[in-house]
């Protein structure tokens, strides 16, 4: 059976064999994935095969103080602080990994991050990288490490929006 498409996660999704090989992503799917996606605070977003969960993402707005943002982004006057959205979890089952799974959730997350932003404003995307090759997975994808924290990784929607539009067109 093929990868499904994403969707939102539910009861449904079999989430007890998921591992990523990092921890701290594994458990928080297991045990605060449900949760905080009913309560509205984080959205997350899985595919499954049949069923079992081989790759999710999290998603939700934030607030960073403008401070922290790089230059680039910061720009003009902010307001303080910063509206922004945060991909605060991304990973896929190593038993799925080099199949593009990871690449396709982080294009569906961009682009519902320009389309989320569109409607009610957020600066830059914000993404919390696991360890230093995420770091480097993100920089290679044109996030711009905080002054403060080469773990917290910046890309501003509006880059964002264009590189969507130049790889459709
Ligand atoms: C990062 C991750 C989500 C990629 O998932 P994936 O489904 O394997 O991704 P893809 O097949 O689309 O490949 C994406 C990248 O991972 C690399 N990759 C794929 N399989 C790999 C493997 N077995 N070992 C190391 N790197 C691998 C690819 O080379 C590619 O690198 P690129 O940045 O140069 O494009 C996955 O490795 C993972 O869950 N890692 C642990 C959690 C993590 O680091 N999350 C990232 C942000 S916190």
């Amino acid at each position: 059976m093929p990868i499904s498409a994403p969707e939102p996660l539910n009861d449904l999704h079999d989430l007890s064999q998921f591992t990523s090989g990092k921890p701290s992503l594994d458990n928080w799917l297991k045990q605060r994935a449900l949760s905080n996606h009913r309560k509205g605070f984080t959205a997350v977003t899985v595919v499954h095969d049949a069923g079992r969960v081989v790759g999710y993402y999290g998603l939700a707005p934030t607030a960073i103080i403008p401070t922290a943002m790089p230059r680039a982004i910061r720009t003009g006057q902010p307001p303080d602080p910063v509206p922004c959205l945060l991909l605060g979890q991304l990973a896929t089952d190593t038993a799925w990994a080099g199949q593009g799974i990871g690449t396709g959730l982080v294009k569906h997350a961009l682009e519902r991050c320009v389309a989320a932003a569109t409607l009610v404003g957020g600066r830059t995307l914000v993404v919390n990288a696991v360890d230093g090759d995420a770091a480097d997975f993100w920089a290679r994808r044109g996030f711009v490490p905080s002054k403060d924290d080469p773990m917290i990784l910046f890309r501003s929607i509006t880059d964002i929006a264009v590189s969507i539009t130049s790889a459709s067109s």
